[in-house]
């Protein structure tokens, strides 16, 4: 039996939903009750990079595992399992075709995964992740799979992962089939399409762990009224408004239905029985923080967006960083705020104030920021997290 140690890297992006997912028509397959369309962030400041590996020399005792930012993670869960059934199964196939190819579809499975960001910083690491393991496994095995079939794959270990197999801005269609054999991610945009579009992420500290989102969307769709509503005409309306938003490259049209829709998604919350809450004073205070940011710069310079947590992302056009950017830099400045990048923030002038109160609350919530814009899907690398021996890099 060879030794030999079979590895493949690769990186995967966080994606930041326009139109969010919220509700799934069947949890055990994970397809949602509506499509959704988000935006892929640069991995220059947020990436998840795995390494997958695998050996027949890997004792069969050992079983499958995954060490997630240098602590062993269980894997055990239905969702992690599905993804690598689902991947076993295709490289099972094809050597079943072949019987030149080594069996690794037999071999026990060494993942490593390491995001570039503080997990602490709340911000959705399992999309990425699990758009990386899928990835990372698919090059290991060699399929030949597009993005949007391996997007059937990291959709069951995540929803939303199965935006982060492309980059620029992705759709997820719902699909209606009971299978859920289109339920998958398309890519609306490339990345360069919009070379203007830029994100600002505030990072607001939560006081405790909120209701996560597998359990919170559950909630919603027993309990909400209004979700259905939100599904039935809303979420199509958004789609087909934010579509044509982003393929004219009109910001006020992508900035009001951005907003709207986290509205929308944060309505139904407050309409579950009983109500969940994911934003925060703090966050109430960004979004009226962008809300004078517009009125004072006389059109629609930025859009905010909250997904299942505080945290604030603000979109925003390159030349629009004064207004935007320079707004909250000058608020923030003397608190104690990590992630501005000298370069960009170099000669931004305080043009626009915002009201005490808000000033206040943005002073003592937010605790760092990320700077970004709109990247790339998944990248091969050869970066490895797993040595030549097998062993953790
Ligand atoms: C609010 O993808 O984390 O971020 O499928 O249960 O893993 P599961 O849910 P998840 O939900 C993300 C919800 C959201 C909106 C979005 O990203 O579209």
């Amino acid at each position: 039996m060879s030794d030999k140690v079979y590895r493949a890297s690769t990186t995967a992006p966080v994606n930041i939903a326009v139109v969010k997912y919220w509700g799934k028509r069947d949890a055990k397959l994970n397809l949602p009750t509506n499509s959704s369309l988000s935006v892929t962030l640069s991995q220059a400041d947020l990436r998840t990079l795995t390494t997958a590996s695998c050996s027949a020399s890997f004792p069969a005792s050992e079983g499958d595992s995954l060490l997630l930012n240098g602590e062993p993670s269980d894997i055990s869960g239905a969702r992690t399992q599905a993804c690598l059934r689902e991947l076993r199964t295709r490289r099972a196939a094809l050597e079943a075709a072949d019987s030149s190819l080594p069996k690794l579809s037999t071999y026990p499975l060494r993942l490593v995964s390491e995001n570039n960001f503080p997990t602490a910083a709340g911000l959705a690491s399992s999309a990425a992740g699990f758009a990386a393991l899928v990835r990372a496994i698919a090059n290991l095995y060699e399929l030949p799979a597009s993005p949007s079939e391996l997007s059937l794959i990291a959709r069951q270990g995540s929803g939303s992962a199965c935006r982060s197999l492309f980059g620029g801005y992705v759709a997820w269609r719902m699909g209606d089939k009971a299978d859920g054999t289109d339920s998958m991610a398309d890519q609306v945009a490339e990345a360069s399409h919009w070379p203007d579009m830029r994100a600002l992420v505030l990072v607001v500290s939560a006081a405790k762990k909120g209701v996560s989102s597998s359990s919170g969307m559950q909630q919603t769709v027993a309990t909400s009224g209004l979700f259905r509503e939100r599904i039935a005409t809303v979420v199509p309306e958004n789609m087909a408004i934010m579509e044509k938003a982003i393929a004219e490259k009109d910001f006020e049209k992508f900035a009001e239905v951005t907003m709207r829709d986290s509205n929308s998604f944060h309505a139904t919350c407050a309409d579950t029985y009983p109500p969940i809450f994911y934003m925060n004073d703090v966050s109430r205070a960004a979004i009226r923080a962008v809300e004078t940011i517009n009125e004072k710069a006389g059109r629609t310079v930025a859009a905010y967006t909250f997904d299942a947590g505080p945290n604030a992302v603000i979109y925003y056009q390159e030349k629009d960083t004064e207004a935007v950017v320079g707004t909250f830099y000058h608020v923030l400045q003397g608190a104690d705020v990590g992630g501005w990048k000298s370069a960009e923030i170099k000669g931004l002038k305080p043009t626009i104030s915002l009201d005490e109160n808000v000033a206040g609350l943005l002073k003592t919530g937010v605790s760092r920021v990320i700077m970004t814009g709109v990247g790339e899907g998944p990248v091969k690398t050869d970066e490895y997290l797993i040595a030549e021996d097998g062993t953790p890099a």
